[in-house]
């Protein structure tokens, strides 16, 4: 670490991700450490912010936030398993296990004519012509800097038999002597919080190897608004952001190539998917727009891209697709959810939701498809909420009451490395299931309060006699050594998160005169965890039959691999990108009204809007 760089920060350039819930400014207190030891003058003595945020150590030893110390010695720290910025694994990374190979990428192998050959030619015309006649095309370009590479191989000009990679039949990124078979691409879908890599056979249109890891973004906060805020005050950040992204994707694209016995060179086409904020950073664009009015992304086309551009370790000739962007919160991961969805999805009413931080939902309607987005607030990624925490091993993501009272739990296993199962905290679907679990218990009543006291031996009063908080998880079976608690003001934010989605869903559907739904799709990592019944009984979306609400898992992944695999789907989500329309609620009128309306934990029905 540099002498007086921040320890958040630090910490994450060697690889040790501390949760950072507010980007590293010293408000959430999401980052406490416990410091171990330190050599004097290492750390100075925390500010009065700093001593606010900090909560009592129970053994007498000293906590610290680590966005707030400048370390200047030697340190040694634990990170409490709360503040550990554990990657949030889909346990459902892919939902369409084979997609029909039609790749933007092909390869292949021609003998081209020896120098001797009459008339004389010069390399590049043989090769053209060789490559042209093994296409059955009238003619390929080939550019400059491919051929710059190509003579640069030992023997280049010797060889009879060259392998060339052809983008769209058309175009040669890369020449090889010899046979070369292996045709890989990549496809990546980018969330705020995680990502995820599928390396692909493009010829057979199997995956070969996949990862998951953590945007090591998020040491600038966990959601959009933080890292566009962190981008407002310093510009240089976004260039930070950017190669801290890349370097990851790379470091894990490596790994994925080694699982499979793929050379990295070997890998001749990439698509990247994200949410606009995210494809912002990727392309190096800055993404201040889209966190004000008008919330209009700085370009929606996609980008064509050449990887050595981007960065990307694969072959520096390729292209990489990203995706188009509809607005400031629609972006490539709602429309390669879409590319998911079959010729069923555009009949009748269906609803397709990706919940995070920000609620994406589109509506499809006989064959219109309509849009919004609404601010869900972190509570749905089990973040500002008592006892939150990612959807991670170690989280609660289901919750019952027994007929006898007894309240159960089901947590995300996987043990720590001592072999501790015991759960840490809630996940954004755990949070949801307590309480929709306590609503049907009636310990939560419709209105979001915690019932009295007296009503269950695991509900805690305050001072004014009140409950505030519901024990799910005593003490010694947590591994945190804390109760495992949801507390009245938890509830009170998955009532806001709810409101704004059902209010944004409202409109949507007032707008398009549809009043009952027929199916509900919900895609991302939430989506995927969630119980059906959970969020119906708190009225997350309209009533409609359980079986009706499905997920479709990493959807956003699943469309990045169908445009990887199959040429014509960059096309077809170019067009989704003109056909969604998107419905802005900043200034709707109807919006508040919807939302007061939708605080209650109930099942309303779909309202009639004037
Ligand atoms: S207080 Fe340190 S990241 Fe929020």
């Amino acid at each position: 670490m540099r002498d007086g760089e921040r320890l958040l920060f630090g910490a994450w350039k060697c690889g040790i991700g501390i949760k950072s819930i507010c980007g590293g400014r010293g408000k959430c207190g999401s980052c406490i450490v416990q410091i171990d030891a330190a050599a004097p003058d290492a750390l100075g003595a925390p500010s009065a912010a700093e001593a606010a945020l900090l909560p009592a150590h129970p053994q007498g030893g000293t906590y610290r936030l680590a966005c707030l110390c400048e370390v200047r010695g030697a340190l040694t720290i634990s990170i409490p398993p709360e503040s550990q910025a554990v990657r949030s694994t889909p346990r459902k990374p892919f939902t369409v296990t084979a997609v029909a190979a039609r790749p933007t990428a092909t390869r292949v192998t021609f003998d081209i004519d020896a120098p001797d050959t009459a008339p004389p030619r010069a390399l590049t015309t043989r090769i053209e012509q060789a490559a042209a006649s093994a296409l059955g095309a009238r003619a390929v370009e080939l550019p400059l800097p491919v051929l710059a590479d190509f003579s640069c191989v030992p023997g280049f000009d010797t060889a009879r038999e060259v392998t060339a990679t052809v983008l769209r039949d058309r175009r040669i990124v890369q020449l090889l002597p010899g046979r070369h078979s292996r045709n890989c691409g990549v496809a990546v879908d980018i969330g705020t919080t995680s990502f995820v890599v599928f390396l692909c056979d493009l010829a057979r249109g199997q995956i070969l190897a996949m990862r998951t890891a953590i945007n090591p973004q998020a040491m600038y906060g966990e959601d959009v608004i933080s890292r566009i805020t962190h981008i407002q005050q310093d510009t240089a950040l976004l260039g930070n952001m950017r190669k801290l992204l890349v370097d990851e994707i790379n470091r894990v694209l490596i790994e994925a190539c080694a699982e499979a016995e793929v050379l990295p060179d070997d890998v001749v086409d990439a698509v990247l998917v994200g949410n606009p904020t995210m494809q912002h950073i990727l392309l190096g664009l800055n993404p201040q727009p889209l966190g004000r009015t008008p919330y209009l992304p700085v370009r929606s086309e996609g980008v064509d891209i050449r990887a050595c551009e981007l960065g990307l370790a694969i072959a520096p000739q390729a292209e990489a697709y990203v995706f188009p962007m509809v607005s400031g919160y629609i972006g490539g991961d709602t429309l390669a959810a879409l590319l998911t969805r079959a010729a069923d999805f555009y009949r009748g009413a269906q609803l397709l939701v990706d919940v995070g931080t920000n609620g994406e939902v589109v509506l499809a309607h006989n064959g219109m498809l309509s849009a919004t987005s609404c601010a869900t607030g972190p509570v749905y990624e089990g973040a500002h909420i008592r006892c939150g925490m990612r959807a991670a091993p170690g989280a609660i993501e289901r919750v019952w009451v027994q007929a006898d009272g007894a309240i159960r739990w089901a947590a995300i296993g996987e043990a720590n490395a001592a072999g501790d199962k015991r759960p840490i905290g809630l996940c954004g679907s755990g949070v949801i299931s307590a309480v929709s679990a306590g609503v049907r218990a009636r310990l939560i009543g419709r209105d979001g309060a915690l019932a009295p006291p007296a009503t269950h031996r695991q509900l805690h009063a305050n001072s004014e006699g009140e409950s505030d908080e519901l024990v799910l998880v005593r003490a010694p079976y947590a591994r945190t050594g804390r109760d495992i608690v949801l507390a009245q003001q938890d509830i009170r934010a998955v009532q806001l998160g709810k409101a704004a989605l059902r209010a944004g869903v409202e409109i949507l559907l007032a707008e398009s005169g549809v009043t009952q739904l027929d199916c509900v799709y919900l895609a991302g990592t939430f989506g995927n965890h969630l119980q059906p019944e959970d969020i119906l009984e708190i009225g997350l979306v309209p009533p409609l039959p359980v079986q009706r609400v499905r997920s479709i898992g990493n959807a956003a992944g699943d469309g990045a691999r169908a445009a990887l695999l199959d040429r014509h789907q960059r096309r077809r989500a170019a067009r989704l990108a003109q056909r969604l329309s998107v419905l802005e609620l900043s200034g709707r009128g109807d919006f508040q009204d919807l939302f007061v309306m939708h605080t209650a934990l109930s099942p309303a029905p779909v309202a009639i809007l004037d």
